[in-house]
């Protein structure tokens, strides 16, 4: 068997003549002024996600300096390397569209590059997932780092922060309540710094998955992004990846099923974006692991929220760092994760729980018993209208909504809601249940975060805040409200929220777990049957082609079906003697 290579020696292009390819890569490199010292070194890679349309990276540079700083420390030679970047405001038609792109990027050039390790720095909400999907494909040892959250902004006194805020205040400008010169003053306080939203929206909520995966160091989820702990944060970020060369903490070892289960309850158990469950199952398909949204729910019922942070709660993420961040999160739920699961370190999660500092009075993170919803954020419904299922924020959805039935008010696309939501003639009450059709991983296409569909402007300036609202799209983690969402399968591909009329009644019952359209079984028969079948564009071409004939739906994760796995050898959350 041949020994693995390593540095430079590793990848080499084939001529036929091994020692002539490694020369010639070695003459190129120095040309960059490169030593024989330098070069005999492992090679620790840095994924560089800086780029000028992605202020939630605008750390970047700092962090990369800091990462070099740390694998020269520890005897490493750091070469970093640009990917894809995509931040949520500047990426059409949907930064969802780009991130299994992104993966593919990732994943193909850490397997294209000589390196041992690989840092990999991300942040803005999708760029995380593409990375750890693309890593756990590729195999070669990886540890994560975040730019960081950025750090809140006042208006007129009042502390606010992106993007449930912007939501907010949006809400009400459109309701009259606040004028052009307020809107146009608060959106200078909004994004007081560089780094990623400040509330549990999908980017905190990555951050946090990736620490409870133990690919990324101890605590290093919620520190902001212009803090000196990021700085120190990267800088042992890049020590630990030369720790991790020459030992097996490949991603598949610790991307386990249990790891993906401590994940899964941290979601929960932080009121995470729903958006979470989507890119999880995503990682977890790179790694043969299946999601069941079932047993997921089951998981739910058991695991409470505990993260008192907006827009479940009232803080930000730099209010969790200064309670001990996600570590203090982890003490509380503790009974409920596999302790055992192995970490970048070489160290198990429970070990890395028991050396971090002690805990001390705060009242951001609840104590178990007296959490701020006593269930997980996030409830998974089914019925004639969800055969694959649906997701829905309980935490951030109104009480007096969640058992609810009312008459559909549909729209057929995105489009038809932005011609007719603000229609004063628009037929609608506040009891009345929005549908938006055609906004799945197919439909948009790339599944945007137009879930959270406006209420009608006539019913906010009457004072409507939050009504039932249904799609197969997604929502900002940053959003709230009473919005059903990843409602699958999608209209596009002929889901049953394909046949929903105006006029229709629908039954939301979180407390049952069901979403039904008040039909007949024949009349839902007979309204799929008379759908017509979707057509292809024949201009379609290059990516989209790709995008819209190999995308899965969300209960797989809106993966490419020939990215995932080959083989599904662990379904999660199991009930212990699974995994
Ligand atoms: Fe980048 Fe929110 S827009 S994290």
């Amino acid at each position: 068997m041949s020994e693995k290579k390593s540095g430079l020696r590793q990848g080499l292009t084939n001529y036929g003549d091994e020692g002539f390819s490694l020369f010639l890569r070695k003459a190129f490199i120095k040309g960059a002024g490169y030593t024989d010292d330098a070069l005999s070194r492992p090679i620790v890679a840095i994924a560089n996600t800086g780029s000028a349309y992605n202020p939630c990276h605008g750390n970047a540079p700092q962090l990369i300096e800091a990462v070099k700083r740390g694998v020269m420390l520890a005897g490493g030679l750091p070469v970093e390397f640009p990917t894809i970047s995509i931040a949520e405001s500047f990426s059409h038609p949907t930064s969802m569209y780009l991130r299994n792109l992104m993966s593919m990027d990732t994943e193909e050039m850490i397997r294209a590059q000589p390196m041992d390790a690989v840092v990999l720095i991300g942040g803005c909400d999708k760029t995380v997932p593409a990375q750890l999907m693309g890593a756990a494909a590729a195999g070669v040892p990886a540890i994560q780092l975040v730019t960081g959250a950025m750090l809140t902004g006042s208006h007129r006194g009042e502390r606010v922060g992106a993007c449930t805020d912007c939501r907010r205040f949006w809400a009400s400008f459109r309701g009259d309540q606040i004028d052009a010169a307020e809107i146009e003053a608060v959106n200078n306080q909004l994004v007081a710094t560089v780094g990623t939203c400040s509330v549990m929206g999908t980017a905190s909520t990555m951050a946090c998955i990736a620490e409870a995966l133990g690919i990324m160091l101890p605590g290093g989820a919620s520190a902001p992004a212009v803090t000196a702990d990021r700085i120190r944060i990267a800088e042992r970020t890049g020590a630990q990846a030369v720790a991790m060369i020459g030992r097996d903490l490949s991603p598949a070892a610790i991307l386990t099923p249990k790891a993906i289960e401590n994940a899964l309850r941290v979601l929960l158990a932080i009121g995470g974006s729903t958006n979470g469950i989507i890119h999880l199952t995503a990682i977890a398909g790179r790694l043969g692991i299946r999601i069941d949204l079932a047993q997921l729910d089951r998981m739910a019922r058991e695991t409470p929220v505990l993260v008192d942070l907006k827009p479940s709660g009232q803080h930000y993420m730099e209010d969790l760092h200064r309670a001990g961040g996600l570590t203090t999160v982890m003490r509380e739920i503790r009974s409920l994760l596999h302790l055992d699961a192995l970490t970048v370190t070489g160290r198990t999660l429970g070990e890395e729980l028991d050396a971090a500092p002690a805990s001390f009075p705060q009242d951001v993170v609840r104590p178990f018993e007296r959490p701020i919803f006593p269930q997980g954020g996030i409830a998974v419904l089914r019925g004639n209208l969800a055969p694959g299922g649906a997701i829905i924020k309980q935490s951030a959805a109104s009480a007096n909504l969640m058992e609810h039935e009312g008459r559909a008010v549909v729209f057929e696309d995105a489009e038809d809601l932005a011609r007719r939501i603000d229609d004063p003639d628009l037929d609608v009450q506040a009891h009345d249940v929005l549908v938006l059709k055609r906004i799945g991983p197919v439909g948009a296409p790339g599944m945007p975060e137009a879930g959270y569909i406006p209420i009608p402007r006539k019913l906010g300036r009457l004072g409507v805040k939050d009504m039932v609202r249904i799609s197969d799209g997604r929502m900002s983690g940053t959003a709230s409200g009473t919005v059903v969402l990843h409602v699958t399968p999608e209209a596009a591909i002929g889901g049953p929220l394909a046949i929903v009329q105006t006029g229709d009644r629908i039954r939301l019952s979180v407390a049952q777990r069901s979403i039904e359209l008040a039909l007949s079984d024949e009349e839902i028969a007979a309204r799929l049957a008379a759908l017509p079948a979707r057509e292809a564009d024949p201009g379609e071409r290059g990516y989209r082609k790709l995008f819209l004939t190999t995308i899965t739906q969300a209960d797989e994760g809106c993966d490419f079906d020939f990215l995932q796995a080959t083989r599904i050898t662990a379904t999660v959350p199991g009930d212990g003697n699974q995994v």
